[in-house]
């Protein structure tokens, strides 16, 4: 159970906390414990047309305001996140697992959005270019692109609502968020705040429910003019496809596949370290996490064998007990694709070394795993497996592993070890990919451009990139503007 004022079991539309058009509700359940935490709105095509015309009511008030004054709300609701901290990490890994010191880096990373884009919002600028005529001029307008559609994932519950709402509504834009069906809990609670923080009515509002339902509605609204969402590359393309009807702009965080190459050349004990952070940071369930871990031939066996003890010693269990490292995995479904993984793997010839069962806790823990000796037919190299299994396999040569790395539909993130400065120029230059960690594991920060290539997606968050799907650009081209000479007649 979780303590805190900001459990809400609403929506918010309009300023108002609302149930269901139809009244119907839906469980939310701690994964590591199945219990029942709240019962939030199962929300769908009626409440969420009410929460497009709410935040369409409120777009012309808030994209007049200037942004300095956007940007004062927004300071305001990163302080008061920072206030609450503790008890939204509570609630984050109450609903979603992850480790309390994991959820609590969570809540600084969602709040970073906050504080970076009250500042970028006021630096949104347009232009003037040089007119090609002497009685006109050019003029270059920056505008919020609009109403905006949310839709966010259930493994960053908290940074993935205001690494989109925050840089939309400092645009000047208005949103309708749909968080997870798995963590509504967290968004819910950081509306709230924001509602506190002096958010008026109808510029962000929160629908919780019928997932399916709800994303038709919001791609086949005229009213709403970009879709941004974070998820499977699956349901990326079916939101792409229901956007093509009203020509919407679409930002896609979607699914990698991401290669980690070791050279021989190496700081091997940096690169474990590295590889065990980037591998099994919240059970493996980023988008961002190792899915293919490719050693050169000559160290592999040493590498193996040095992150296989590290790995051993993870701990696993329920998030809020201290010193766990890898919580459950979120769902039924995450814990059969896992197990699916490894099975396949194993039958198609891996070594494994460690692990690869579910976990003595039951429920969906599972253990950290480590298959040796994978090949590019084995699904774990060509799937993105979103848990704690850890796929090695070995190489001969830079070509041979930047092909390996770019045999992929996806292109997220990539990572490699070298201390060779020529290897690290053209290794990072060759990966198809968004996002490169080059002797690191960790990529996410709010000043960089996150986003992939490929089916990875579109566009880019955070950073100044981050606000720009959110601005349209108008140009207004002006006549007449003869010399005070010319209408004098001289
Ligand atoms: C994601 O997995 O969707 C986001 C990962 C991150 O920001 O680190």
């Amino acid at each position: 159970m979780v303590s805190t004022t900001l459990l809400r079991e609403a929506a918010l539309v309009d300023g108002q906390w609302r149930a269901a058009a139809d009244g119907r509700v839906f469980d939310v359940t701690d994964p590591a414990t199945g219990a029942k935490i709240a019962a939030v709105p199962l929300m769908a095509e009626a409440d969420t047309e009410a929460a497009i015309a709410a935040a369409a009511k409120a777009l012309r008030p808030w994209r007049r305001r200037t942004a300095k004054d956007r940007a004062a709300v927004l300071t305001r609701w990163a302080q008061l996140m920072t206030e609450h901290a503790d008890e939204l990490a509570e609630l984050l890994t109450t609903e979603q697992g992850k480790p309390l010191a994991e959820a609590r880096g969570e809540i600084g990373y969602a709040i970073s959005f906050l504080t970076f884009y009250a500042a970028e919002g006021q630096r949104v600028r347009g232009e003037i270019i040089p007119a090609t005529a002497e009685d006109s001029r050019i003029m270059v307008l920056r505008q919020p692109i609009g109403v905006v559609g949310c839709i966010t994932p259930w493994n960053f519950p908290a940074a993935m609502i205001t690494r989109k709402a925050a840089p939309a509504l400092a645009a000047g834009c208005t949103v309708v968020l749909k968080p997870a069906e798995q963590t509504p809990l967290s968004a819910l609670a950081i509306a709230a705040l924001g509602q506190e923080a002096g958010l008026p009515a109808g510029v962000l509002n929160v629908i919780t429910g019928d997932a399916p339902a709800i994303g038709r509605a919001l791609c086949a609204s005229p009213t709403v003019r970009l879709i941004s969402f974070t998820g499977s590359t699956e349901v990326g393309k079916l939101l792409s496809a229901q956007c093509a009807d009203t020509v919407k702009r679409l930002t896609l965080e979607l699914g990698g596949n991401a290669p980690f190459l070791v050279f021989e050349d190496a700081d091997l004990d940096a690169a474990v370290t590295a590889a065990v952070l980037s591998k099994y940071r919240h059970s493996g369930q980023t988008c961002v996490c190792t899915n293919r871990f490719l050693v050169q031939a000559s160290i592999v066996e040493e590498f193996t064998h040095r992150f296989t003890a590290a790995v051993g010693k993870l701990a696993v269990g329920n998030g809020k007990q201290p010193g766990v490292d890898v919580g459950p995995l979120i769902d039924a479904d995450g814990l059969a694709k896992v197990a699916a993984h490894v099975d396949d793997a194993v039958h198609k010839g891996a070594r494994l070394l460690v692990g690869g069962a579910p976990h003595a806790l039951g429920g969906t823990f599972f253990q950290p795993t480590v298959l040796a000796d994978v090949t590019p037919q084995m699904r774990v190299m060509r799937e993105e497996t979103f848990g704690p299994v850890a796929a090695i396999t070995s190489f001969d040569t830079e070509e041979a592993a930047v092909e390996l790395a770019n045999d992929t539909r996806s292109g997220l993130a990539g990572y490699f070890f070298t201390n060779d400065l020529g290897r690290a120029w053209r290794v990072a230059e060759a990966l198809e990919v968004g996002m490169v960690g080059l002797n690191t594991g960790f990529l996410s920060v709010e000043v960089a451009p996150f986003g992939g290539v490929k089916e990875s997606g579109l566009g880019r968050e955070g950073s100044h990139h981050g606000i720009e799907d959110f601005v349209e650009t108008k140009f207004v081209h002006i006549g007449g503007i003869s010399s005070p000479g010319a209408a004098a007649g001289s």
